[in-house]
């Protein structure tokens, strides 16, 4: 008796010694105060901000003059970035840029006028980076998503799918989660477990708990939820290791999903404490929520957000020189 509570309490102090340091760490270093501290972050802040743009534009159901609050923060944001001298020319700042420009060409092309202090920004910006290309988001066909080809094409061909139309097989999304078992694990402890959710009281209940899937998540025709059991760790040292083996395994069900012509478009579980305590009481399981994934059909042709990848170079920290 007393030792267990020895035991508990030693578990406390560390706890808050360990998740305190955790905290500490994600307090300096992630961008909660609100202003980036360096090019990095502040591109990364844009980012966020552009792929709210990138998105609303290829909505099934896009609605004119969507998120102008979001698109004016946006704008006030890249001319930030100019006045603080940062590289005009990386990948995305230009992206941003780029789907700034979409939104008002998009809007000409519906007849449709756009805010004048929208215009008003984006002309400015353009003025100021002449040399922006100006991409489209993408159309993609069905055939070209789920062909089958070597990694490299499958790879290059996933997208996020939020356009869902038509009905897949129940058969077809237990052979997906079937192979996706393919993940590796720490220790091939495997602690994930798969969530089947068809249309009901559940889904809507996980769709209004999840920030992320309005205008798309509700014309999903089944949710998948990715968890990780924490019963199978040890010590503290563990203490993330459910969410990278549930990422791992969401990462290989996506691909799965995708060559069982199953469309789909990850859904974070980014919940504080209270929200992650609905979801887990929603589905009665002790586990940490990975992901939920919107899954359906899809047409023969859609819209997908480009999500322009950032090159190699800046992937890849050589550290050939230090050995
Ligand atoms: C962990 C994770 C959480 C995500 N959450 C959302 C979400 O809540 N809503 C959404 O529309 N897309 C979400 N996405 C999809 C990303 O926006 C998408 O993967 C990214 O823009 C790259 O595009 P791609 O998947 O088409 O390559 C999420 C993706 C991941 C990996």
């Amino acid at each position: 008796m007393i030792q267990t509570l020895k035991n508990k309490l030693s578990h406390l102090y560390h706890a808050t010694r360990i998740y305190g340091s955790d905290a500490g760490h994600y307090i300096s270093h992630s961008l909660m105060s609100g202003y980036a501290k360096s090019e990095y972050a502040f591109l990364r802040m844009i980012t966020l901000r552009a792929h709210v743009v990138e998105k609303g534009l290829t909505m099934p159901h896009m609605r004119a003059n969507f998120g102008e609050e979001n698109i004016l923060a946006l704008i006030a944001l890249c001319k930030e970035y100019i006045k603080a001298k940062h590289d005009t020319g990386h990948t995305l700042f230009k992206e941003a840029l780029s789907v700034l420009c979409e939104y008002q060409r998009v809007h000409e092309s519906m007849g449709k006028s756009i805010p004048p202090l929208i215009a008003t920004g984006i002309r400015e910006l353009v003025n100021r980076c002449p040399s922006i290309e100006q991409h489209s988001q993408p159309e993609v066909r069905k055939s070209e998503l789920f062909q089958h080809g070597d990694f490299a094409y499958v790879a290059h061909h996933r997208h996020s799918v939020r356009h869902f139309e038509g009905t897949i097989r129940h058969e077809d999304i237990i052979q997906a989660i079937d192979l996706a078992r393919t993940a590796p694990s720490a220790c091939n402890r495997q602690p994930v477990r798969v969530h089947l959710i068809p249309h009901g009281a559940l889904f809507d209940r996980l769709l209004s708990l999840q920030h992320g899937n309005r205008g798309f998540g509700s014309d999903a025709e089944y949710l998948l939820v990715v968890t990780a059991s924490e019963e199978g760790y040890t010590g503290f040292n563990e203490r993330n290791a459910a969410y990278v083996d549930g990422g791992i395994f969401l990462m290989n069900l996506l691909y799965a999903l995708q060559y069982y012509a199953i469309a789909s478009c990850t859904l974070n579980c980014s919940f504080l404490p209270g929200e992650e305590k609905q979801v887990r009481e929603a589905l009665q399981s002790e586990d940490v929520a990975i992901a939920i994934i919107a899954i359906g059909s899809c047409p023969e042709t859609f819209k997908v957000a480009r999500s322009e990848r950032i090159p190699v170079s800046e992937i890849i920290v050589d550290h050939s020189a230090q050995s």
